[in-house]
């Protein structure tokens, strides 16, 4: 009976620290209590089967108690914002690969780095503009039909003129300004020498070659007696650097308001002998407008254009770039895809 009674003591114990108390029931120590009873005489039988069942009771009832009390355990708040499994380990570092600049900024560099080493220095385009800078100061006045071929994107603000405000369609936004601040160059008798490669905006259809967000290289150039021959060689120069071998261009009278004559510069193609998708089979591909600028332009920037001439240019980056890397539609550029960004 004493150790029926240190069995209690021990049984108790146990569902106190159970997490799952009804298995304290299936001890087998219980079992071997009752299968004890029938090999007991029979006088003791009775009174220890009794103990026995008493036992059994005491410890189902703990067990219950036990088990009521684990269900309403209060249960720690879990935490629904943590960025991972609180109980776990902290997760170890994204795996990352490099990222690289963007196959336009690269090659933006690389046009810019060639009109340096001729001389020019690089300046940078906006993204937005007044009406002023995109057409008057380019002698196209208010009304001018040509502005008409610049179909832009326009804000729903209005410029001090009452005016809406532009998304630069071409980077000549910039001419009025890179004369203005380079004039003092003249009256110290070196030229005015400055590139603009940056981004540009029209309200285009969009195909494999047309983007409304793409590039240009603006190139201005003043002194005193430039000529049109200085432009074809300038341009041909940085082509041929660009691309690392001599090239064939061609002129083409073109019209442009703010340079005249005007030119369409067209290079030879640099891909096929006779016609191939890069030049549409025409042998020629059409690179860019320029000219020598028109009086009125060196005018709005209080440049004396009798004195002084010059010419300007501005080319696709877009066009280029896909050319030298054989990329055959343009608006992978703007696309954000990692599969095509990763191959440069
Ligand atoms: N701005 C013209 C265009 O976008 C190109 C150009 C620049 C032509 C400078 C002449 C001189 O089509």
């Amino acid at each position: 009976m004493e150790s029926i009674d240190t069995l209690q003591e021990q049984l108790l114990a146990r569902v106190a620290a159970s997490d799952n108390p009804t298995e304290v029931i299936k001890a087998p120590e219980l079992a071997q209590l009752y299968a004890q009873i029938p090999t007991l005489p029979a006088e003791e039988r009775g009174a220890f089967g009794k103990a026995v069942n008493e036992l059994k009771q005491v410890i189902a009832a703990a067990v219950e108690t036990r088990s009521e009390q684990l269900n309403t355990v209060e249960l720690a708040p879990i935490d629904v914002t943590a960025p991972f499994d609180v109980n776990s380990a902290a997760p170890a570092l994204m795996p990352a690969r490099d990222g690289t600049l963007h196959p336009l900024t690269q090659e933006m560099e690389v046009v810019s780095d060639i009109f340096n080493r001729m001389g020019f220095v690089t300046e940078e385009s906006r993204e937005i503009d007044d009406q002023y800078h995109m057409f008057e100061s380019l002698n196209f006045p208010k009304g001018h039909p040509a502005r008409d071929d610049w179909d832009t994107f326009m804000t729903v603000e209005t410029d001090g003129d009452g005016d809406p405000l532009i998304a630069p369609a071409h980077t000549s936004t910039m001419q009025n300004r890179a004369l203005k601040k380079y004039k003092a160059n003249l009256d110290e008798g070196r030229p005015i020498a400055v590139v603009v490669p940056d981004r540009t905006f029209r309200n285009e259809d969009l195909d494999a070659r047309h983007e409304h967000t793409f590039y240009q290289v603006e190139g201005v150039y003043v002194n005193k007696g430039v000529h049109a021959g200085m432009l074809v060689a300038t341009l041909q120069k940085f082509l041929e650097e660009y691309y690392g071998r001599k090239l064939t261009v061609r002129v083409n009278p073109f019209y442009f308001p703010f340079t005249e004559p005007s030119f369409e510069f067209a290079l030879e193609c640099p891909f096929c002998d006779d016609g191939c998708n890069v030049c549409s089979q025409s042998k020629w591909i059409e690179l860019l407008g320029c000219g020598m600028i028109h009086p009125n332009v060196l005018k709005a920037a209080g440049i004396d254009s009798n004195e002084y001439s010059g010419f300007a240019f501005g080319c696709g980056i877009d066009r280029l770039v896909m050319m030298k890397h054989n990329i055959e539609d343009v608006r992978h550029f703007e696309a954000g895809k990692l599969n095509f960004l990763r191959q440069f």
